[in-house]
């Protein structure tokens, strides 16, 4: 039911998509769209069951929803959706080359003293001699996250879960304000 209730309300808010040939700085504005409705759905799933039944139940949201909400958003929007780390936790969202290149100028930025939240990137590459606009945009770790991703914050019975269903995690020991990982998004055109 409350899944039904989320994949309507992706469906009908539809995004406009910007014409083909517009510049970068239309198509920017389009990806940040696209991302604050991915992140209040994820989110607002995830406080949801935080409050139901804690972190551990919460994992569930995380396992099974992340990837579906990220397909819905990618359906809906007309954009690809993804999320990546340089510590990801699940192997699936291992950064491409380009990804991790991106993330580690966002550590650089983020080490001279730029706050995480203002970090983004964006190109035009061509992939099979079509244009493709790419966009990355840095997320940071809030206090909730570190439920998860934090290092002693972390509950036993959160880490048991944690460890059957990512053996190879490595989004461990993250502090507020760290970079957890970061958004992509791309669109042909
Ligand atoms: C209840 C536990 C839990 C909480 C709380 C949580 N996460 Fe996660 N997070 C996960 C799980 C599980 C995955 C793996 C999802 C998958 O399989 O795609 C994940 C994956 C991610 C990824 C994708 C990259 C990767 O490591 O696989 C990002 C980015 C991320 N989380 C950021 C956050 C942020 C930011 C917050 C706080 C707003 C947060 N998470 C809170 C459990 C959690």
């Amino acid at each position: 039911m409350k899944t039904r209730f989320i994949v309507s309300i992706l469906l009908t808010a539809s995004i406009a998509l910007p014409a083909i040939g517009a510049d970068n700085q239309e198509m920017v504005m389009e990806a940040r769209k696209v991302i604050k409705q991915f992140a209040t759905h994820l989110k607002g799933e995830l406080k949801a069951a935080m409050k139901e039944g804690g972190p551990v139940n919460a994992i569930s949201v995380c396992n099974d929803r992340a990837p579906g909400i990220t397909d819905e958003v990618s359906a809906s929007s007309g954009w690809s959706v993804a999320r990546t780390s340089l510590k990801p936790r699940s192997t699936a969202n291992s950064p491409l080359p380009w990804e991790r290149k991106v993330m580690e100028e966002f550590e650089a930025k983020k080490a001279a003293g730029a706050d995480p939240r203002t970090l983004d990137y964006s190109d035009v590459v061509e992939e099979n001699g079509r244009k493709v606009f790419r966009y990355m945009k840095a997320i940071p770790t809030g206090k909730v996250c570190l439920n998860c991703h934090g290092g002693d914050e972390v509950k036993p019975e959160v880490e048991m879960r944690l460890k059957s269903l990512y053996p190879s995690d490595r989004a461990r020991g993250f502090k507020e304000g760290d970079i957890r990982g970061a958004f992509v998004l791309k669109r042909t055109f």
